[in-house]
């Protein structure tokens, strides 16, 4: 089939293809997006028709369920993400910064996969030797695990055919090739191309196939948008640089919810589950302190114990400097002018910085109490007191608003032996008795900080 070779110019944020270019995306309205790329239009439509298997449609009660059992990755922690473990014929894409573990993790996967099943682990980034090594410091690899090390994906498909995988991994998207595109790899219509190939791959055959993809210096998977609206399943892999522990997160999921997160810990043998977040999260608090509280926020269906840290000072600026590290300044801010034309606490020529300890972030309206209890104890030189664990939306009013799971942020804090939990009123009339633990119901942000006085 004669290939027709043309320039077009696609979107980088949206993937939105024009045959111009513009300084505005005429799809996403982003500014300076546009790139120009060369592409050949007929082949790739006629590909993806000739390898899907039979054109039939099915009754809802002919669909047999055996085939979406799951597979355990063999990470617990990874297999709550996923929403019970893998679907086959799923194509999940893994994203995150470079060096933050992505390879390391899904090799370790393949470890525990290859026990049980056949897994095909393709990279395009690293030479056979290089996997070796640090598969060597991983742990003991079974037999069954294929490696290769490709990045043309005609002769991927191939192998794929022939091998017959349960579970592929493409690490990473970027630096995949496929022939009836003429751009390079990495390109948005490379990029795009590659996935659609990947994707039919993955329910012709029913497969699971894992594309790792980089980020960009914005958060997001480089390449088009498009990308996470191909795949079954986002994962992002995130972390502080400076911290040992990297977290697991779902953005989308067909198969599953996406509030769930894992989390881990990079050791010098790879990563290692950390099977309770609060306790590693709390480590190392300073006792009897003040300006420090620590608060429940809810990372899916698991509580999560924090420390928010304030530190109040007095300005020598005209314009007092408010900075949050790990949760959002506005919402710092909004706090503080509650507190100012609520409850008279004057905090407008003060400095303020908040910090969620550990480099974790954390968005969850019910972590505003917290802060708001740690500006006061911070500007009163009070400690709230180590033994108190506290939770509740704060209103523009100044009233402490209902959260939900109320009774698992409870029981969170009675294991980590927290003895006093300060929760919103409304919440408490709902919640059922919880031993060792006493439980101080707050209506309003003055109530709460009635526990900060001398
Ligand atoms: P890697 O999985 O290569 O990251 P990505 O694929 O996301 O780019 O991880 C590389 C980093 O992890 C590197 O900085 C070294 C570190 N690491 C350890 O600390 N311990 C280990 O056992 C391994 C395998 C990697
Ligand atoms: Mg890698």
């Amino acid at each position: 089939m004669a290939k027709k070779i043309s320039t077009v110019f696609f979107c980088t944020e949206c993937g939105n293809e024009s045959s111009k270019w513009m300084g505005q995306c005429p799809a996403c309205k982003a500014w300076n997006t546009l790139v120009e790329e060369k592409v050949s239009t007929t082949p790739a439509g006629s590909r993806k028709r000739a390898s899907v298997s039979g054109a039939v449609a099915h009754r809802l009660s002919e669909i047999d369920m055996d085939e979406s059992v799951r597979l355990s990755t063999g990470i617990p922690e990874m297999d709550r993400v996923l929403g019970g473990g893998i679907v086959h014929g799923s194509l999940t894409l893994l994203g995150g910064d470079p060096g933050i573990g992505k390879s390391t993790l899904l090799l370790q996967m393949c470890e525990n996969i290859s026990r049980s099943s056949r897994v095909l682990y393709i990279s395009g980034e690293e030479s056979l030797q290089q996997i070796k090594l640090r598969a060597d410091r991983i742990g003991s690899f079974n037999d069954s695990l294929l490696l290769m090390c490709e990045n043309n994906l005609t002769d991927i498909e191939a192998v794929i055919r022939k091998e017959k995988p349960e579970v592929v991994i493409i690490d990473s998207i970027q630096t995949m090739v496929s022939e009836d595109v003429t751009s390079s790899a990495g390109s948005v219509s490379q990029v795009r191309e590659s996935t659609a190939v990947l994707m039919q791959l993955a329910k012709g055959l029913g497969i699971a196939i894992f594309i790792v993809g980089h980020v960009t210096k914005e958060g997001t998977v480089a390449g088009p948008r498009v990308l996470e609206h191909m795949v079954d399943t986002v994962l992002y892999f995130e972390g502080d640089r400076y911290a040992s522990y990297r977290i697991l997160r779902g953005v989308k999921n067909r198969f599953g919810s996406t509030n769930e997160i894992g989390v881990f810990e990079m050791g010098s043998e790879g990563l290692k589950e950390v099977p309770n977040p609060s306790e590693y999260m709390l480590n190392g608090r300073p006792l009897n302190a003040s300006g420090t509280v620590v608060a429940c926020s809810m990372e899916g269906t698991r509580p999560i114990l924090i420390e928010i840290q304030a530190l109040v000072c007095q300005s020598n600026l005209g314009i007092p400097r408010r900075a949050a590290v790990g949760t959002d300044a506005n919402r710092v801010n909004l706090l503080m002018a509650v507190l100012e034309k609520r409850l008279g606490i004057h905090l407008s020529g003060d400095d303020a910085y908040i910090n969620i300890a550990g480099g974790m972030k954390m968005t969850e309206p019910a972590i505003d109490l917290g802060i708001a209890m740690a500006i006061v104890s911070s500007f009163r030189e009070v400690p709230v007191g180590d033994d108190i664990v506290v939770f509740g939306e704060v209103g523009l009013s100044g009233e402490v608003r209902a959260v939900n799971f109320g009774e698992q942020r409870i029981a969170e804090a009675a294991k980590l032996g927290f003895k006093k939990a300060v929760v919103p009123a409304v919440t408490y009339e709902k919640l059922g008795k919880v031993k060792g633990i006493e439980i101080i119901p707050v209506a309003n942000l003055s109530e709460a900080i009635e526990l900060i006085r001398v």
